[in-house]
């Protein structure tokens, strides 16, 4: 085996084959018209609707996948199929390796409990119960002992900052440290893959943004590979590892949230990230001037002659020696560079983990925020 495939089959942690589903009285035979060259409105005038198109999507181990799109365009039925909550009309969803359509029912109830489960409604939490047992309710519910169930429930608790209300019911607590008990209690499950349909949806921006943060927080420490789904095209890139662009049933575009916003596939894609807040969603590491490191051709065709030698000097240079330039992170987003370019020709240079990566490219600044046409 190739050491390609065998890495992608290694990290693919859940994976869907040529998925479609049609929603009506025979689904198996608006298929068969379907594929038989069909249109759409006859198949909708036989009382069918196609939610889900030819989806083909692998999604990696710790990563959080984001599936975006307008309402209506199949997310939740596509996040539904992945702990088979409903079966598909044609292809195949696997999760580890495991082809969900040929599992016995007791096979996946132990698959649902142990590997993939759903979070519906993060943050209705019960009022008679403690902070703690709140928390410990989803692991109560898969039969895990008292002991056991609050000792992990306190590890989520202090990951979000709630040490001290343990104790406390939810009454006692403001609104967003309620959101958080909700969030805490949807992670503290025990599966390595965790499904979220818009569990942010209905809150304010303020308490959003601070559950975003918690969640990123705990992906890192507990890597759990999350597939979240938002209809908001902010908080996909916010969060997503990688992002889905779902329309109409269709998987239109998959990739980085920088990919996405550079490079959409599609005047639709583009039209979806076209009120994105480019100063804020593109890092500076986008900007880096280009030099001969990017060069594709073998070094004895470049002609390494002509760079300055106040270009190479730069590059040989350690970050402590260029102290005396304005010295940004890669990660930072362009916002951060333009007060600065504004009002000083001085060269801003690029660092990460205290290596020195270039200098800001003012033109690729102007064209990143520009963006296409
Ligand atoms: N159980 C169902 N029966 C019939 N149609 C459905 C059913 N569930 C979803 N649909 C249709 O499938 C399409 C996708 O729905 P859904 O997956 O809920 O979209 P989203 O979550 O992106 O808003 C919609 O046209 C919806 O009306
Ligand atoms: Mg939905």
């Amino acid at each position: 085996m190739e050491p390609a495939t065998r890495d992608a089959l290694r990290l693919s942690i859940l994976e869907i084959r040529s998925l479609t589903t049609v929603f009506g009285p025979n689904p198996a035979r608006a298929l068969r018209s379907l594929r038989s060259g069909a249109s759409d409105e006859q198949i909708a005038a036989s009382g069918h609707v196609i939610a889900l198109r030819d989806i083909n999507l692998r999604i990696c181990e710790g990563e959080i996948f984001v599936l975006m799109g307008p309402s209506g365009s199949g997310k939740s039925t596509l996040v539904r199929h992945c702990n088979r909550l409903i079966a598909q009309t044609d292809g195949q969803v696997l999760v580890q390796g495991l082809d969900l359509a040929t599992q016995s029912p007791s096979a996946l109830r132990a698959l649902r409990r142990t590997q993939i489960s759903m979070v519906f409604q993060a943050f209705g939490l019960l009022p008679h119960r403690t902070v703690l047992d709140n928390v410990a309710f989803g692991l109560e519910l898969q039969g895990l002992a008292v002991r056991e169930r609050r000792a992990r429930a306190m590890t989520i608790i202090e990951q979000v900052g709630l040490e001290g209300w343990e104790l406390r019911m939810p009454a006692e607590l403001s609104g967003g440290m309620r959101q958080r008990v909700g969030l805490a209690r949807a992670l503290c499950v025990e599966t390595p893959i965790v499904l979220m349909d818009e569990p942010f949806a209905a809150l304010d921006p303020v308490i959003r943004e601070l559950l975003q943060n918690d969640l990123l927080e705990l992906q890192r420490r507990f890597g759990k590979t999350f597939v979240f789904i938002t209809h908001d095209v902010d908080e996909a890139i916010r969060l997503g590892s990688r992002i889905g662009i779902l329309d109409k049933g269709r998987l239109l575009q998959v990739g980085t949230p920088l990919e996405i916003i550079l490079n959409p596939v599609s005047p639709t894609v583009a039209g979806f990230v076209r009120h994105v807040n480019r100063s804020r969603a593109i890092p500076l590491s986008a900007a880096l001037e280009p030099r001969a490191g990017d060069d594709r051709r073998p070094p004895s065709e470049r002609s390494v002659g002509n760079r300055s030698v106040e270009e190479r000097s730069v590059e040989e240079r350690s970050v402590e020696e260029r102290s005396e330039d304005l010295l940004l992170d890669a990660r930072q987003p362009l916002e951060d560079v333009l007060p600065h370019l504004l009002v000083s020709t001085n060269r801003v240079g690029i660092q990460q983990d205290g290596q020195f990566l270039g200098l800001v490219s003012r033109q690729r600044v102007s064209e990143l925020l520009r963006g296409p046409g």
